[in-house]
């Protein structure tokens, strides 16, 4: 399966749907990209002038201030971990070095996957989920196990972007077990924002396998987009072959400078996880509520929402527009049928607003 850069397409973007619609241009609430609404966090804001000084001078050549994260924060050895400039780059090394010829893709989810591997002449294999099914029932499906027989790799969103459903570690451990020749490329970009991680999430050290490669995002849950900053988290080995491979410096100090100081941003963690469990659950109630929607089940900071009716989703984006709110548009999801827009959950006046917009425009529909 091919993937285009036609379709290569992220949230962050009203004016491409303004365009498409031939709207004017107006304010938004964006949204269609999943960070954390708090913004950054107060201790890096407050350490931002000091580090002028260290745009001179290179950084550590490995990315130690991003391996000290990991270490204060999950207790995981250095030698476990493999700096990045955000997780999506390291996505495209770990298809460029790793030497797969087939590599599955379990979609609906986040484009960049199938992308990475075509970026890198390797062929991908669709593994098509219906998104109201779980993650958990799908791996252990029998149909995935017979399509890992002829695969060297998976990719598998865990939490997985658009839906939101996680899969449970014990789960994923099994499997990786029963296919000690496939890799296990999960992809935790939106894990701490899971409620009782423990049980979804690799990142321990007890948890560290060959063959379950880790890709873990700084820039999502700390709301660091633009400093591009995350980490490959796998077994000592499977991190020494990939660090031969590896260019030097890919994170730039700023960045190593962030992720050292964010286990001290303890705050804003609890900050954070107090909001989205309150917020997240007062949005739901008011979601399930409007007629002709259906919102999937979430524990993460975002929503996928079917509108029931498809043929209207033109009429739906449009309208929400209208409104000033910018959804994340699906069209691009491979797999996902029509008719679906993701938000991200936000501060209450934001949900408020959403709301409002989505009552406001339901009931103009058909
Ligand atoms: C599911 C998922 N994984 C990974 C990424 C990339 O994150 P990063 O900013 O760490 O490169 C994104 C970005 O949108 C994403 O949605």
């Amino acid at each position: 399966m091919k993937s285009s850069t036609d379709s290569h397409q992220h949230g962050g973007a009203p004016r491409a749907l303004f365009a498409r619609y031939g709207l004017p241009e107006r304010e938004v609430l964006d949204l269609s990209v999943n960070l954390n609404p708090f913004g950054v966090p107060e201790l890096i804001r407050q350490a931002w002038p000091d580090w002028i000084d260290q745009l001179a001078p290179y950084p550590s050549v490995e990315g130690l201030g991003v391996k000290a994260f990991y270490q204060q924060s999950f207790q995981l050895p250095n030698d476990c971990v493999l700096p990045g400039n955000g997780s999506l780059e390291l996505m495209y090394f770990v298809q460029r070095v790793r030497g797969y010829r087939r590599v599955g893709v379990v979609l609906p989810s986040f484009h960049d996957y199938m992308r990475s591997v075509t970026a890198a002449d390797v062929d991908c294999v669709p593994l098509l989920r219906d998104c109201k099914q779980s993650l958990d029932t799908f791996i252990n499906s029998v149909s995935l196990r017979q399509a890992l027989e002829s695969l060297d790799a998976i990719y598998i969103g865990s939490p997985n972007n658009p839906d939101g459903n996680v899969a449970s570690a014990e789960d994923l451990l099994r499997l990786a077990a029963a296919f000690p020749q496939v890799d296990f490329l999960v992809d935790h970009a939106f894990i701490q924002f899971i409620q009782n991680a423990g049980h979804y999430s690799l990142l321990s050290s007890e948890r560290l396998r060959d063959n379950i490669i880790v890709f873990h995002s700084l820039t999502k849950f700390y709301a660091l987009a633009g400093v591009r900053l995350g980490a490959l988290v796998s077994s000592a080995d499977t991190i020494a072959r990939l660090s031969v491979k590896r260019e030097p410096w890919a994170v730039n100090a700023v960045a190593e400078s962030c992720a050292a100081l964010l286990p001290r941003c303890t705050e804003y963690v609890q900050h954070t996880q107090r909001w989205l469990s309150v917020a997240g659950a007062a949005l739901d109630a008011e979601l399930t509520q409007i007629a002709g929607l259906f919102v999937y089940p979430s524990q993460t900071n975002y929503r996928l929402i079917c509108l029931r009716q498809p043929d209207y989703y033109d009429a739906f984006l449009q309208g929400l527009l209208q409104q000033g709110i910018h959804p994340r548009c699906c069209r691009n999801f491979v797999g996902l049928p029509a008719g679906h827009i993701r938000v991200c959950v936000g501060l209450e006046a934001e949900n408020q607003r959403l709301v409002a917009a989505l009552r406001h425009v339901m009931k103009g529909l058909p």
